[in-house]
């Protein structure tokens, strides 16, 4: 074991002396953030466990994990039990069977059948190599940021339903059922499927995405992303998301789907608990899977409700590089089997309630590459499928 660990390092080594030695190398003070980041990730682990596909995962102290490197939570009360205040009224709705369910994707997931130890939460450890290539990337999209030539065109597609502008709107959550491909992506290029709450400058996102810079491989795995003042960032890599599951991670690998053949899908929802002000992510509807939450003194606008939510594709690309295949890859069939969909699309209302969205708008940046069918709510299957949107393509912009 100690062998291996030394390998690594030495893997991890030659991957900078490559990565150093391309054009856009990091300077001196980027490479010493890098290092302090890394010193602040890597946490302790009291085991290291792995899932039936292969990853490992470290099985961190719940009390040690990066959240609460955060100054906001110093002071933090938090518990590895804690639940959201609605917690109790759905779990009387769905006493059985739930617990079921939950174990069996706990067997399915992990070697040992149960995940890390009571206390403890999963998270993949984090190699310079990640973060080196994760700052690579951020230097790209920042340049093309300030480049005039490509302002307003970040290298960033879009293709998904969104609520239309409204003084009134106050939403306190977002969902969807979402089905789960696999498109190829290279480079620092990302696909993603995504759902996203938004107020002003601060907004957070759940999906999945296969994000070589991001996760190391090209499989389709869930994801956050939190958009707050300085901390921009996924998953765990920047303090305030705090894990509660010792048997969820955050960035999980998923099934796949096939054009015609078997569906694989996901249900992901993000609330706002309206006693606490903690937006929960979660996993499941009849019976919700509380993975974590970002904690109320993270925010200031989203401390309040959000007027803006959206459900769709989001592709990215660097300068000069065709963009990437959205959602299952193709140009829209209008065919569920063979797009990539997105059901069940609901948002919480002022007062908590979960409604399939009604009021939404497609939008879509060039729709001859990528492009998304708001098919509203369909009224003869409210339960099933409630409100459907297709979206997708197959890429090949040069920005
Ligand atoms: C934490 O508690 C200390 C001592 O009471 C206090 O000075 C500090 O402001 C608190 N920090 C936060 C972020 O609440
Ligand atoms: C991802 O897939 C591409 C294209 O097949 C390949 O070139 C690349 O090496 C893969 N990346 C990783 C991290 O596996
Ligand atoms: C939220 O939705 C529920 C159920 O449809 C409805 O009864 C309630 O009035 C709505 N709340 C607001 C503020 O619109």
């Amino acid at each position: 074991m100690a062998s291996l660990g030394v390998e690594m390092e030495v893997i991890a080594l030659i991957a900078i002396i490559l990565c150093t030695s391309f054009a856009q190398a990091l300077s001196r003070i980027e490479e010493e953030n890098i290092e302090r980041q890394l010193k602040l990730l890597r946490k302790p682990a009291i085991k290291t466990i792995k899932t039936k596909f292969g990853d490992l995962y470290d099985c961190v102290d719940f009390y040690k994990q990066p959240a609460f490197d955060h100054p906001s939570l110093k002071n933090h009360t938090f518990h590895f039990q804690m639940k959201p205040s609605y917690y109790r009224k759905e779990v009387k709705k769905t006493i059985k069977g739930g617990n079921r369910q939950r174990n069996k994707w706990a067997k399915t997931l992990w070697a040992n059948g149960k995940g890390c130890p009571y206390g403890t939460i999963p998270i993949r450890r984090t190699t310079r190599e990640d973060l080196h290539r994760e700052m690579l990337r951020l230097k790209v999209i920042h340049n093309s940021r300030i480049n005039p030539l490509t302002a307003g065109n970040d290298g960033v597609h879009y293709a998904l339903v969104q609520t239309r502008p409204s003084p009134i709107a106050k939403y306190t959550g977002v969902g969807a059922f979402m089905t789960i491909w696999n498109v190829p992506v290279t480079g620092s290029q990302y696909s993603a499927a995504q759902i996203k709450i938004q107020n002003g400058n601060e907004y957070l996102q759940t999906g999945w995405r296969v994000d070589p810079t991001l996760n190391g491989d090209n499989k389709t795995r869930t994801f956050i992303y939190t958009h707050v003042g300085q901390s921009q960032c996924y998953n765990t890599r920047c303090p305030g998301f705090v894990l509660v599951r010792q048997d969820m991670p955050i960035d999980v690998t998923l099934p796949i789907s096939k054009g015609g053949g078997p569906m694989y899908s996901i249900q992901l929802t993000i609330s706002q608990d309206p006693i606490t002000k903690n937006w929960w992510l979660a996993r499941g509807s009849d019976n919700p899977t509380y993975v974590g939450f970002w904690p109320r003194s993270l925010f200031t606008s989203l401390q309040g409700m959000a007027p803006y939510v959206n459900w769709g594709g989001e592709v990215f690309s660097p300068p000069g590089e065709p963009s990437p295949r959205m959602g299952a890859g193709y140009p829209l069939r209008l065919w569920g089997k063979y797009d990539a969909q997105m059901f069940l699309v609901t948002y919480r209302n002022e007062t908590n309630n979960i409604i399939n969205a009604i009021n939404t708008q497609e939008f879509a940046d060039t729709r001859k590459y990528y492009d998304v069918k708001d098919f509203g709510i369909d009224y003869s299957e409210i339960q099933k499928i409630g409100h459907l949107l297709l979206y997708g393509g197959p890429g090949g912009i040069r920005n």
